[in-house]
């Protein structure tokens, strides 16, 4: 798993390689003409999984970007619920293996109820991929490791250059925004390679608070929960950390969306979790702040992640800091993913576990 987190960098700068060209997006297997872009009237992502957490990321892209309804959904409910799609709606599936079950029953189902279906996926030639009306392969190399990590940064890299793409073809925003947003894009790869290995990188960081948190959770006699919070765009990332971290670890965490805390969570919030909060600098970043004081307040020990030169926290005494360099907060979630990986990952390996092959769990879901 550690080596796969730490191709990321690598995976994402080949994936903007291959698919920027003369200032261009090009998805060239794909078997679409552009005017299916133009003429949906709204799109479904489906999946599993961590699947379905860059799912639930390219909806809140796609509506920024493109202006178009999107819904995402998991396959296990998306297939047994007659979903309301036809021949007005875009169908995106996204599996890493392109063989899990419950995404390949939903796609049939969208089949079925004549809509247009499009495969995510990495592993070519699979039985997802070969079903499809289209695919766009991730490109991401084979991932070994039962819990997704480079196959899940691949799928964002893939949704980000798809809403791009979309939003262009549908006229949503114009060539100059287009060329600003690649610019941006471009910058990735490096950001992520500074995550994971630069001077202030987060590994060394997650290590130590790993540590921490074990020796915390045997004080408690083995209780302790972690609790991960977010806002828009990266509110997924809430739920993937949390996913990430039960996998290998098998600690309780839950991912919630933090404007939700005063709706229920908050009840949880003693001295007991261990809470995440995801607070780069964006739209939502103030409203951030106060889920991060009302956490303070109750005692809740707190793991901030927050965009470099963050000033704020210095002054809240709050212990566990991550930085991630800065990026125009659209394109945070695939920054934000490696210190969640890192911290699941060192909280496993500080417990002895085995991370690799985890219990109960099998790297492609083919049955039910
Ligand atoms: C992620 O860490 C998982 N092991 C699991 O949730 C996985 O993402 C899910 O089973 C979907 O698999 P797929 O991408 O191969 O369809």
């Amino acid at each position: 798993m550690l080596k796969e987190i730490f191709e990321q960098p690598e995976v994402a700068k080949n994936i903007l390689k291959e698919r920027i060209k003369n200032r261009t997006i090009c998805f060239e297997e794909l078997a679409f003409p552009k005017s299916v872009f133009k003429k949906i009237k709204n799109i479904a992502i489906v999946a599993c999984g961590t699947a379905y957490h860059a799912s639930l990321t390219g909806k809140y892209a796609l509506e920024e970007l493109a202006r178009i309804p999107v819904w995402a959904d998991t396959s296990s409910e998306f297939r047994y619920r007659r979903p309301l799609v036809g021949k007005d709606t875009l169908t995106i599936f996204i599996s890493q293996s392109g063989e899990t079950a419950d995404t390949l029953a939903a796609m049939r189902e969208a089949k079925k109820a004549g809509a247009k279906t499009l495969a995510i996926c990495n592993v070519l030639a699979s039985s997802i991929a070969r079903e499809a009306d289209g695919v766009i392969y991730t490109h991401a190399g084979p991932e070994i490791a039962v819990a997704s990590t480079k196959a899940y940064t691949a799928q964002l890299v893939v949704l980000y250059l798809l809403t791009i793409h979309i939003a262009r073809v549908r006229g949503a925003i114009s060539n100059k925004v287009k060329q600003k947003l690649i610019g941006e894009f471009r910058k990735v790869p490096r950001l992520l390679k500074e995550i994971l290995e630069g001077p202030s990188g987060s590994r060394n960081k997650c290590a130590a608070y790993a540590d921490d948190f074990r020796k915390y959770y045997r004080k408690m006699h083995n209780k302790s929960t972690f609790l991960y919070l977010a806002r828009n765009i990266n509110y997924p990332n809430a739920l993937e950390g949390a996913l990430k971290l039960k996998e290998i670890s098998y600690i309780a965490a839950e991912g919630y969306p933090a404007g939700e805390m005063k709706h229920g969570p908050i009840a949880l919030i003693d001295e007991n979790p261990w809470v995440v909060c995801i607070a780069t600098d964006s739209a939502v970043y103030e409203k951030m702040l106060g889920n991060i004081q009302e956490v303070r307040a109750r005692g809740g020990k707190i793991i901030a992640i927050v965009t470099k030169g963050n000033k704020d926290l210095a002054g809240q005494k709050i212990n566990y800091v991550i930085e991630i360099p800065k990026i125009d907060d659209f394109f945070s979630p695939m920054l934000v993913a490696i210190p969640l990986q890192l911290l699941a990952y060192y909280v496993a390996l500080k417990f002895g576990l085995d991370i690799d092959q985890p219990r109960n769990l099998a790297k492609s879901v083919t049955v039910e």
